[in-house]
């Protein structure tokens, strides 16, 4: 059996409807670039990643104005929601892939993941049965609301953690995963729902997931201050 490598498969196929701007959001300008250019930039040149696949949807008008990477494919694949597009980019990779291969699926909407983080990620989760994602405790006391503005109840939140990518797991079992679950929005749920415990690898708040117009400031700011790790 060959040795497991790590393959990222980024998907990058939405439309940010919640950033209300007419250019999908994964194309703002961010420090200069298009946020996908970072993160595409971050796989390409880790030495760790064996090949970096961009998933981006049929009609994409942009990904050919970034520049060619060494190690980095792209995709015209995507899907309605997240998980067809992850699902159709492993269909994708099927006869270059193993059963055994780690796949790291990352958000394109991340532009503030390190070599530090991905690097930590791999470490923890390279030995592991199942696999495994970064995410981040949560800090915050947890209001659940009755749906009319108005805080239920206080949530027990010592063991809480919201989710961030990459989340890495095997080639195979991730993508039926995907196939089997419904309306999943990452992979770790697939992979929950056949019955496993994907490991928990904190995360760092500057791997956070640029969603409404504001985030882009904030990511700005993050890009400026390399100290934040
Ligand atoms: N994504 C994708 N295919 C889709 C929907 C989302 O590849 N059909 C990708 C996005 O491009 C993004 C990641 O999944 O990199 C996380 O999704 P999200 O932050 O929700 O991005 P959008 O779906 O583009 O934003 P919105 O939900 O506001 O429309
Ligand atoms: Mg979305």
């Amino acid at each position: 059996m060959s040795v497991p490598r790590y393959i990222a498969l980024i998907p990058a196929a939405g439309v940010g409807e919640r950033m209300g701007t007419s250019m999908p959001k994964q194309y703002a300008q961010l420090a200069g670039k298009p946020m996908l250019q970072h993160v595409m930039e971050t796989f390409s040149s880790s030495s760790l990643i064996s090949h970096t696949y961009v998933v981006v949807s049929a009609n994409d008008a942009y990904i050919s104005d970034l520049p060619v990477m060494p190690r980095t494919t792209i995709l015209k694949c995507g899907g309605a929601a997240r998980q067809d597009s992850v699902t159709n980019g492993l269909l994708a990779i099927s006869s270059e892939t193993e059963d055994d291969d780690w796949i790291l699926v990352h958000d394109a909407a991340r532009p503030g993941l390190t070599h530090d983080l991905l690097d930590k990620l791999i470490a923890f989760v390279k030995d592991d049965a199942v696999g495994g994602l970064l995410a981040l405790p949560m800090v915050d006391t947890i209001k659940r609301s009755d749906g009319h503005g108005r805080s239920e109840m206080t949530v027990e939140r010592s063991a809480l953690w919201s989710a961030q990518t990459p989340q890495m797991f095997r080639y195979t079992q991730l993508l039926q995963a995907l196939q089997q679950a419904q309306q999943v929005t990452d992979e770790a749920s697939a992979i929950e729902a056949m019955g496993h415990r994907p490991k928990l690898v904190e995360g760092s708040a500057r791997n956070f997931k640029v969603t409404l117009p504001q985030d882009l400031l904030l990511a700005e700011l993050i890009f400026k201050d390399q100290g934040l790790s």
